[in-house]
């Protein structure tokens, strides 16, 4: 890890990645970073299912999320093609409206939530209860008291405290909620250090090794209060290699065998989480979800017929590989500035408040000039935001054509999962909005932010 409090990457002045390579054409779109209906149009402009970038910058100004709708919906349909008997849990914080609700639950698609926030945000717009999972390692006691009044469908139980609290409230309910038990299962997964979750010195779930997961299961088994539907895994975000799943089911597998030889019962269900990584850069390879469910099958069935278990009942809950690459966020460009040679500095209107993930875990972006085509030669440039930081960063290494200048607009894709639900108001920069494009059609789902809502929440 490189990144540094007083400023990002000081190691790498002057240097690009490895994999980054220079362009044969600047204005080249690699389509498996953008979203489905993104093109060049005649003009040289980006255009998104019809609709030119600089109209929608015109219309709904920059920064601005814009959503390929019909992108979104296609990937919700690949996930449930791929998974037909299996429950798809869209993860909602990675970005979670209204509109989106809509959209993932017309697709057929369950929901996932982790706060009362978020639940709020998918009863409000209609989400069936039964079809929302909730989350989270430290929900309040209004939170479950919200969760059992609504009949959200199950709740992801996270430590013996949560346990407790639940089963006194379903006992004064007189209501037998379903649960899992969130289980750590100790897999190191191939990803940043904050968003591996399934190694055992973290603040999620009941470690496996220690024997709280079995403890907390055979709880629930015994008090007969909860429903003990069944064991739950999330191993980490943005994971490429499906051995770390492996490990992960044959170690919560063993457990459910564990769980079946001490009470005689078989869970009848099983969650494998998300994390499925998706392409931000060139040097990203995500699988298909077919693939996806064609490798974890296999992983599920042998270690099954490995334990004589049934196959429980598969879910998996992808955020980012539904929502990420559905959305691109379109900046203006502000300065350009050449420091000393060592690299080019290209200031955009939005920053670390619009995409906190470059800072927060060196992830990498790419970057594309969007309003028009350019004939200059690629430059090697760093799309950083106007944020008081120099770990401002959106984009630390990309191609950008030599003449971009103030007033161009810059577009960054992949920005549809934790940027928009991650997004701060750092300098008191009111957040972008968020506006769904489809056949030619663009519709605001969240408005910008303003000045006017800043200063209503400072009440002094
Ligand atoms: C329990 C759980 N499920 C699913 C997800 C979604 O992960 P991703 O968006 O990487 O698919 C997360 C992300 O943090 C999570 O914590």
């Amino acid at each position: 890890m490189r990144a540094h409090e007083a400023g990002a990457l000081h190691g790498d002045i002057g240097s690009r990645p490895a994999w980054l390579r220079t362009p044969g054409d600047v204005n080249a779109l690699v389509p498996q970073l953008w979203p489905r209906n993104v093109t060049r149009a005649a003009d040289g402009a980006l255009a998104v299912a019809g609709l030119g970038v600089r109209e929608l910058a015109a219309e709904f100004g920059t920064p601005v999320y814009v959503l390929d709708e019909d992108d979104l919906r296609s990937r919700c349909r690949d996930f449930r093609a791929a998974f037909p008997t299996e429950d798809v849990y869209y993860a909602g914080k990675a970005f979670l409206c209204r509109a989106v609700v809509r959209m993932i639950a017309e697709e057929g698609m369950h929901l996932d939530v982790c706060s009362g926030g978020e639940l709020a945000t998918a009863l409000s717009a209609g989400m069936p209860p039964e079809r929302i999972g909730f989350h989270g390692n430290n929900k309040s006691l209004a939170e479950l008291t919200r969760a059992l009044d609504a009949g959200v469908g199950r709740i992801i139980v996270d430590s013996f405290t949560e346990i407790d609290r639940l089963t006194a409230l379903a006992r004064e309910r007189g209501v037998r909620p379903r649960v899992l038990v969130r289980v750590t299962v100790g897999v190191e997964a191939h990803t940043h250090e904050f968003i591996a979750t399934a190694h055992e010195d973290q603040k999620f779930g009941f470690s496996l090794a220690g024997g709280a997961a079995a403890a907390a299961a055979l709880k629930i088994l015994d008090e007969g209060v909860l429903e003990l539907r069944g064991l739950h895994s999330h191993i980490g975000s943005q994971i490429f290699d499906a051995n770390g799943f492996e490990v992960s089911a044959r170690r919560v597998l063993a457990l459910q065998a564990q769980i079946r030889d001490a009470r005689g019962v078989e869970l009848p269900e099983l969650d494998l989480g998300g994390g499925f990584g998706i392409a931000y850069t060139t040097q990203d390879d995500p699988s298909t979800p077919q693939d996806l469910a064609k490798r974890l099958r296999k992983i599920v069935d042998s270690e099954c017929a490995a334990e004589r278990l049934a196959v429980p009942h598969l879910s998996i809950e992808p955020g980012r590989a539904i929502v990420g690459p559905a959305m691109f966020t379109l900046y203006e460009v502000g300065t350009v500035k050449d420091v000393d040679g060592i690299r080019t500095y290209v200031s955009v209107d939005g920053g670390m408040s619009d995409n906190i993930r470059t800072a927060l875990y060196d992830a990498s972006y790419s970057a594309t000039v969007a309003s028009r085509a350019s004939t200059a030669e690629p430059m090697l440039a760093r799309v950083v935001g106007k944020h008081c930081e120099s770990g401002d960063i959106v984009v630390k290494d990309e191609f950008l054509p030599a003449d971009v200048q103030p007033g161009d607009l810059v577009a960054v894709p992949g920005t549809g999962a934790y940027c928009r639900s991650m997004a701060s108001n750092y300098n008191h920069v009111p957040r972008p909005p968020v506006v769904a494009v489809r056949d030619g059609q663009a519709r605001l789902i969240v408005r910008r932010e303003t000045e006017e809502d800043l200063l209503a929440l400072d009440v002094g």
